[in-house]
């Protein structure tokens, strides 16, 4: 019993061990590129000579040592004898089936990976130690035994079984281990690799010339201050006397969420919230989005940007309206730029007033972008209306103001030469890169 045990412990250590020899796959089908190479420049294949070929080839395999992206070199051995069996048993072989058959070697050796080893090794652990192997029925038929031989005869058995399932376990452990290190190396990250580009944008034009008007107005003592833009018909119109009748109205028309709740129509209610919510002096900037039922073409949009500024102090009065606005247009543009003031009606100021720049493009001689007039309007301002500020509990006998207001794409427009709105918002890079 012992013998035969022992006789089965040494054939299944052996196989466990040749079914875990890995060679690398990539060299294995070198040695067939090789042998399809000295095939393919003979003019004529013999039989004889194609198996002596296959041979010396299988030898090649023997000597492969490196494990590196290995697979299981019994299975490739596998392959090569399945292939000479084939050619062993036809009559005769000739130079295209020759060729054709080192295909299917290479085709059936590209297919091999670990897992085959792993299933091999599977395979012959139940065959060596599965419940119906020849090694368990004699470990079951120990309990026929006599008691005196009963003992030792089980220790020794079952010290052969242990052997065996250790050489399993040891090259299942190999085998697995293997496969992780491949695993990792083929997902490895190769951070030497260049990445992918992440486009970054240009700061859009809008924000770049808002961010100038900004740093202008905070360097003569300003805040920016934000406002809401979704408004009530108050503070849209109302406060800003622009009662339910005023024709000012139509030029304002707006997107509506309720009958009297809107999307602001212009950056002026910030002034009427600043006012009811600060004492003067007060003196704000508020630049954002404003809304008006418009259809999209070259010159509007129903979305656009205003800037709105407010300064109410005592003793203000129209020459400082001048000084600030025109210091500011200098600032903005350059100093060679000349200024204008129009008469003009805003229901919230009084007097009201636009203000023209000269052309930077003529410098005020006319042409086509002054439309041939050699100045530009810019904004509209105006002392605050004593009505507006007594909507906000400022005494108009005290205290008074100018506020301005500015659309700030036609700035842009005008700064950059730009002809068309729209492109404001298409977010085409050839566009925004430009500035
Ligand atoms: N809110 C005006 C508009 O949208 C622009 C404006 C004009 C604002 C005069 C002002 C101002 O503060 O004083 O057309």
């Amino acid at each position: 019993m012992i013998s035969k045990a022992k006789e089965i412990e040494k054939e299944a250590i052996i196989s466990v061990k040749e079914a875990a020899i890995l060679i690398n796959k990539k060299e294995a089908i070198n040695t067939i590129n090789i042998l399809k190479e000295t095939i393919s420049k003979k003019d004529k294949v013999d039989k004889e000579e194609f198996i002596v070929a296959i041979n010396s080839a299988k030898e090649e395999i023997n000597s492969i040592t490196s494990e590196k992206e290995a697979v299981s070199k019994k299975e490739v051995v596998n392959a090569f004898n399945k292939l000479a069996e084939t050619i062993k048993n036809k009559d005769t072989a000739n130079k295209e089936e020759a060729i054709r058959a080192i295909n299917v070697l290479k085709e059936d050796i590209s297919n091999i990976s670990l897992d085959s080893a792993v299933k091999e090794l599977t395979n012959l652990k139940i065959k060596y130690l599965g419940k119906k192997s020849e090694l368990s029925l004699i470990l079951k038929s120990v309990s026929k035994l006599e008691d005196s031989e009963r003992k030792e005869v089980g220790k020794a058995l079952n010290e052969i079984f242990k052997n065996v399932k250790d050489a399993f376990d040891v090259e299942f452990k190999k085998i697995k281990e293997k496969e992780i290190e491949q695993k990792i190396q083929l997902e490895k990250i190769d951070v030497t690799l260049p990445g992918k580009k992440v486009v970054i944008g240009e700061m859009h034009p809008i924000s770049k010339v808002l961010n100038k008007i900004n740093d202008i107005f905070i360097s003569l003592g300003f805040s920016i201050v934000d406002g809401p833009e979704i408004e009530t018909d108050y503070y849209n119109f109302e406060a800003l006397n622009i009662p339910k009748d005023h024709p000012a109205r139509n030029t304002q028309d707006t997107f509506y969420i309720a009958e009297n709740l809107l999307l602001r129509s212009q950056t002026s209610p910030v002034q009427i919230h600043t006012m009811q919510n600060s004492k003067p002096p007060i003196k704000i900037l508020s630049p954002g989005r404003v809304y008006r039922a418009d259809a999209t073409d070259a010159t509007h949009s129903p979305v656009f940007h205003q800037v709105e500024g407010l300064l109410v102090d005592k003793n203000i009065s129209m020459a400082n309206l001048k000084a600030i606005l025109e210091l500011f247009i200098k600032k903005l543009y350059s100093n060679n730029v000349k200024v204008r003031f129009r008469p003009h009606h805003f229901p919230f100021t009084e007097p009201s007033a636009e203000m023209d720049i000269s052309c930077f493009k003529c410098g005020g001689v006319g042409c086509p972008l002054c439309k041939y007039e050699g100045f530009i309007e810019v904004l509209g301002c105006g002392m605050v209306h004593e009505n507006v500020l007594k909507n906000c509990n400022i005494n108009p006998e005290v205290y008074s103001g100018f506020a301005f207001g500015l659309g700030l794409e036609r700035i842009v427009m005008m700064l950059y030469g730009i002809t068309d709105l729209r492109l404001f918002y298409e977010n085409d890079m050839r566009f925004l890169k430009q500035f």
